[in-house]
């Protein structure tokens, strides 16, 4: 059993009033009582805690970053904690030198007088993000758009184990934040703008702390950290208590209430009050009303801010420590911190029980933790990192996490049989683009930055043998004989207030003047769109036949292919009102606002799915004879044109299942002054015929009419002929669509 395991399942055992056999210990007989792993916690808390000097606990206050401080430091300085920043990784960057930079850090710990082991965090927001070939998750938006919450308590306990793969022991994660203004560039970090999705999903902290190696979660940031006024992150949240209670607060009752181990505290104000200086905040309502028994830390030189100065004073660290922070992070200025918050303990403005209470938290999840038995990475889950069956559940993720806004004449699934595609738009082929921030390095980046799947890798894997995928970033070279065109787009990696948008929120000029390319040519257009929120797009989606929002999917792209040709019906559901207009930010689930989509909304694919979607001429598999032209049909693009008697188009792999359809609607144009007929064909251009539709003339070349017949029993698969025949004139007729229904 691992080192984590078994004190975690120590902890839960005797929470559960059960006894069990003390663990027989791997190092050096106990000697002292809060060595002694047969002792209950709070026992060995207190003997350790009489046992330590004023350096010794606010050395375990204090948390400095891996890059400013070394074994020594660790050692002579009696530091409690150390963290990687988003991004720092020692080099190589693999999962084993993780755990021996890990190990290192903690032999470095266990050579103080009183063996206290640290704890190593880490943001590990997405899967284990700072580390190559780690499986990356989709980022939160899309885990609260499958509203899947026993998916996301899985996550948890797969990134558990490739956390403590490389040693680690503390993850910066969840982020519990309520996004309300889609301006945040921390939107994707949340699970949506209404605090019941991010509740339901505090399953994720279950997930990392218990079922196997447990690490200990923190539920961030506290408080009202995604209600900031304009969405500036770091900002001000200028709301009335009732409704940081309402809105903002739940999330962290439901992971205190799953016994999360820490909390961290946001950057931003509640009405103008900096949250890092908030006792009120912090420990009235957070410690003593929602009775959290874990430790409090600040965000990274959070206490800064306290003041608006840059830099700490005296007072902001008092300050900050006698609000209720128990670990400060100070990447940099640790020693600085530690000598400031020695002399304002010793002047009595910290008193020697609040430095007391904040050991007694940050040790009693030490032990629960089982560091002090097994303190060292447990190297039995290192290959875990990236491994196979990890890679399943996040491929299960995207798929669950896809959220089908617009479907028209049920374009989608397309089919695989299909003769070839076009794929364009710059995030297709993009690990970094489809991971987004918080990946490899803090601010993510472009490029194949780590092993995965890219979205057009997926769909170059998801059509059959014989179908051609042609993929172009801009769109050159489309033309209109591709079934449909798949048009990846979308933002370019940010975290933080990197990813603000206090101006427009639409698709940059790239991805339009993609998005034209494909609308030129006419064929349909599938829009799979991979942002870290809902962007301003209205104008441009009566172009699109289809659109799905995929978020950020992390390494494993192949889950939107699944989605986009039918091997999952999706079943997300947006997380966030998506606006009509940027102006409208911000815009959420009961402000009387007219979204372009609703919160919860999320189509699945037609029950007449298939073969009742056959639509779109220009879909056609072959033709023989025709030409396609401009078409100025709702929708339309190009329209089939040029059609004389002896022509046909035909489509492949048509399926009509076991119920036989019952009509067929046609649309169709004329302006020929002869009439002709439309006949639908099974197998062949002279096969069975399944419909025939009579061809007059409408009025011209672009009057569009619908014409309905009543179709012949067909059941199975068949490759589909639309003939013509009957005309005397070289050009009798125009096809813009076709459907088959019950
Ligand atoms: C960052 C983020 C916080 C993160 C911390 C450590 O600035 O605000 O979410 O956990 O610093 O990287």
């Amino acid at each position: 059993m691992s080192r984590r395991l078994r004190g975690a399942f120590a902890a839960l055992v005797l929470a559960a009033g059960l006894t069990m056999a003390a663990p027989p210990l791997a190092g050096p007989a106990a000697v002292l009582p809060y060595q002694d792993p047969a002792l209950p916690i709070p026992t060995r808390v207190a003997d350790l805690l009489g046992r330590m000097s004023l350096d010794e606990k606010i050395g375990q206050m204090t948390q400095a970053e891996r890059g400013s401080v070394s074994n020594a430091d660790v050692t002579n300085s009696r530091l409690g904690s150390v963290l990687s920043g988003g991004g720092s990784a020692p080099s190589p960057n693999n999962a084993t030198s993780w755990a021996n930079m890990y190990d290192g850090f903690q032999n470095a710990a266990l050579a103080t007088p009183l063996h206290i082991p640290l704890i190593y965090g880490v943001d590990a927001v997405h899967g284990h993000n700072n580390v190559v070939g780690a499986t990356i998750f989709p980022h939160n938006i899309g885990l609260g758009a499958t509203r899947d919450t026993a998916l996301v308590q899985r996550i948890g306990r797969a990134v558990a184990e490739e956390v403590s793969g490389t040693g680690t022991d503390w993850d910066f994660a969840p982020c519990l934040c309520v996004a309300r203004n889609d301006r945040w560039g921390r939107t994707y970090e949340s699970f949506g703008e209404d605090p019941e999705i991010a509740s339901s999903m505090t399953t994720i902290v279950t997930g990392l702390q218990t079922g196997g190696p447990s690490v200990l979660a923190t539920a961030k940031h506290y408080l009202g950290d995604g209600g900031t006024t304009g969405g500036v992150d770091q900002g001000n949240t200028q709301i009335s208590e009732s409704e940081l209670r309402a809105i903002h607060l739940p999330p962290f009752q439901a992971a205190v209430q799953r016994g999360v181990g820490s909390v961290m505290i946001s950057y931003s104000s509640w009405n103008g009050l900096k949250s890092h200086a908030n006792q009120y905040l912090i420990t009235t309502v957070l410690k003593t009303e929602l009775g959290f028994a874990g430790f409090v830390v600040s965000d990274w030189n959070g206490i800064d801010q306290i003041d608006g100065q840059p830099g700490f004073t005296a007072a902001e660290v008092r300050t900050a420590v006698n609000a209720g922070i128990d670990m400060v992070m100070v990447p940099q200025a640790w020693r600085t911190f530690i000598s400031t918050l020695r002399t304002e303990v010793q002047a009595g403005r910290v008193t020697m029980a609040r430095i007391d209470d904040a050991n007694r938290r940050i040790l009693t999840k030490k032990f629960e933790l089982g560091l002090f038995e097994r303190p060292l990475t447990d190297r039995t889950w290192t290959s875990t990192v990236g491994s196979a069956a990890h890679r399943d559940i996040a491929r299960e993720a995207v798929r669950k996490s896809q959220v089908l806004l617009k479907n028209q004449f049920g374009v989608l699934p397309l089919p695989k049989t299909a003769n070839k595609y076009f794929v364009a738009g710059k995030s297709a082929d993009n690990i970094g683009y489809q991971s987004g921030g918080w990946t490899i390095s803090w601010q993510g980046s472009s490029g194949a930055i780590t092993p995965g799947t890219t979205i057009l890798q997926g769909i170059r894997a998801a059509v059959s043998p014989g179908t051609t995928v042609t993929y172009n970033a801009t769109g050159a070279g489309i033309d209109g004989s591709y079934k449909a065109a798949i048009a990846v787009v979308g933002e370019t990696p940010y975290a933080e207030g990197a990813g603000d948008r206090p101006g427009g929120m639409g698709l940059d000029s790239t991805d339009l003047a993609t998005l034209n390319t494909l609308k030129a040519s006419g064929v349909p257009v599938v829009v799979v769109l991979v942002s870290g929120r809902p962007l301003d797009i209205a104008a441009q989606l009566p172009d699109w036949h289809a659109l799905v929002a995929a978020w950020l999917p992390g390494t494993e792209g192949r889950g939107v292919a699944d989605v986009l040709f039918g091997d999952y019906n999706p079943t997300g559901t947006l997380p966030m009102t998506w606006m009509q207009s940027a102006s409208q930010q911000p815009i959420n689930r009961g402000d009387g606002k007219t979204p372009l989509f609703g919160y919860g909304a999320g189509q699945q694919f037609p029950a007449t799915q298939n073969p009742y979607n056959i639509i779109g001429a220009v879909y056609y598999d072959g033709q023989q004879g025709t030409q396609l032209e401009r078409c100025t049909d709702g929708g339309c693009g190009q329209n089939v044109g040029w059609i004389a008697t002896g022509d046909w188009l035909y489509y492949d792999g048509v399926d009509f299942g076991a119920t036989p359809p019952a009509r067929v609607l046609t649309r169709l144009a004329s302006g020929a002054s002869t009439t002709g007929r439309i006949e639908y064909r099974l197998d062949s251009p002279t096969g069975t015929v399944v419909a025939t539709v009579q061809v007059a003339n409408t009025g011209g070349w672009q009057s569009w009419v619908s014409r309905t017949v009543t179709t012949g029993a067909v059941t199975g698969v068949h490759r589909l002929y639309l003939t013509f025949t009957g005309a005397t004139a070289a050009d009798f007729v125009n096809v813009n669509w076709f459907q088959f229904s019950r």
